[in-house]
């Protein structure tokens, strides 16, 4: 079956929309007709090449290019069509994607940490359902879903049954932004009510992160981000106090910490650099927590940090995907904070593009005018 995607060819490339060949319905796939998907920097990393594999070593792994690839994780849309062993989805089902699949049956996941699911090992990779082709060359899709697209053909661990009174756009927030922003800062991070919180990087993620502090009960939160719309947007979403950069805001913690610094970071910058943690965890305080969640270039591979601190403050430093948290629960469990009025999910969407104008959401991510980009159909 033909359908209208958007793929990108290489490094430095803007997105082509065109007809790709979907491939044939495995026995665990599901056939899915995208109504909306939502513009992560995620997508970005891949024509920046942050998240692209170094030819050295993808050539000494024996793996395949990246590209062509078929862009989008974060989707909503209707169920369309099963495969012959699907049980959980049927026709006319309204999903979100997960660009986590989780299995169930793998040590993370009996184990609780759905996040790290071991069928995530390969998502950067062409894998077994990447069966599309575009003008005859089989395709790489973005972690299994490549939402940028009419139809997706998506494995039944990827997918997360929503209900049918969620608009798409707002369940398509869903899939990344929103439970690894809120995870981040509320499972991760662990904020408790009276903690004093930082988010460096205010988008789509660093955004949610602000909001899930205050749900948590934080008592003071610093939004910081250079662009000044993102403040102001910080504000409306819970953050009590703004600042263009780490070293702007440093003082202001200080004050508002009596020396103590920040009990909880989150670091989600547009693209995360070793100066970016360090900065991050310089105000981050006596046993207390830095969460980095901006994904980083693979060349990046050093934190000037001060090591003494580290030790002798007793900081700690961790790393999270999808806010450490199980995509089976935390979406249909985030959905419902929306649905009773305690999640702010229609105020993250800036800018609607049709599928055409992929290349203007992700100018405009790039220049700072958007929270979150929506592609509808
Ligand atoms: N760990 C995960 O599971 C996960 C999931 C999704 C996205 N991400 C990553 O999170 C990061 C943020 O994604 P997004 O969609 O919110 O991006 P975005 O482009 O919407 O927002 C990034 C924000 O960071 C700001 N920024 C850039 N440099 C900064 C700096 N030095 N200090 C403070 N702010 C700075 C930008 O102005 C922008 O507002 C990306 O790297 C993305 O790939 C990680
Ligand atoms: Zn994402
Ligand atoms: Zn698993």
């Amino acid at each position: 079956m033909k359908t209208r995607a958007a793929l990108l060819t290489g490094v430095g490339e803007r997105w082509i929309v065109d007809d790709i060949e979907l491939g044939e319905l495995g026995p665990q796939d599901v056939m899915i007709e995208i109504k909306a998907a939502g513009l992560c920097h995620s997508d970005e990393h891949m024509s920046s090449g942050d998240m692209v594999i170094p030819e050295k070593t993808r050539l000494a792994l024996g793996l395949p290019s990246q590209f062509p690839l078929i862009g989008g994780h974060e989707g909503a849309g209707v169920v369309v069509e099963v495969g012959s062993s699907v049980q959980r989805f049927a026709v006319g089902d309204h999903v979100v994607t997960s660009f986590m699949p989780a299995c169930g049956m793998c040590p993370s996941c009996v184990d609780g940490r759905q996040y790290l699911c071991d069928l995530g090992a390969s998502l950067l990779q062409k894998s077994e359902i990447a069966k599309h082709t575009w003008r005859g060359e089989q395709t790489n899709v973005y972690s299994n879903l490549g939402t940028f697209a009419e139809y997706a053909l998506v494995h039944e661990y990827s997918l997360i049954k929503v209900d049918p009174e969620l608009p798409f756009e707002i369940a398509a927030l869903l899939s990344c932004g929103v439970p690894t922003g809120w995870g981040a800062a509320v499972v991760r991070a662990g904020t408790r009510p009276g903690d004093v919180v930082a988010v460096v990087g205010i988008g789509g993620i660093g955004i949610n992160a602000v909001q899930g502090a205050a749900a948590a009960g934080a008592r003071v939160i610093v939004a910081i981000d250079p662009v000044e719309m993102k403040q102001k947007k910080a504000l409306e979403f819970g953050a009590t106090h703004t600042a263009g950069s780490v070293d702007e805001a440093r003082p202001l913690i200080q004050e508002l910490s009596r020396g103590r610094l920040c009990d909880r970071v989150i670091v989600a910058p547009s693209v995360l650099y070793g100066d970016i943690l360090s900065g991050a965890m310089s105000i981050t305080g006596k046993g207390s927590t830095c969460v980095a969640v901006g994904v980083a270039p693979f060349s990046q591979t050093e934190i000037p940090m001060a090591l003494h601190d580290l030790v002798l403050w007793s900081k700690e430093l961790k790393g999270t995907i999808f806010g450490s948290m199980n995509p089976r629960t935390a979406i249909p469990n985030l959905a419902a904070l929306y649905a009773s009025g305690q999640l702010k999910l229609q105020e993250l969407i800036t800018r609607r593009y049709p599928l055409d104008e992929v290349n203007n959401g992700y100018d405009d991510l790039r220049n700072g005018e958007i929270l979150r980009g929506v592609i509808t159909t």
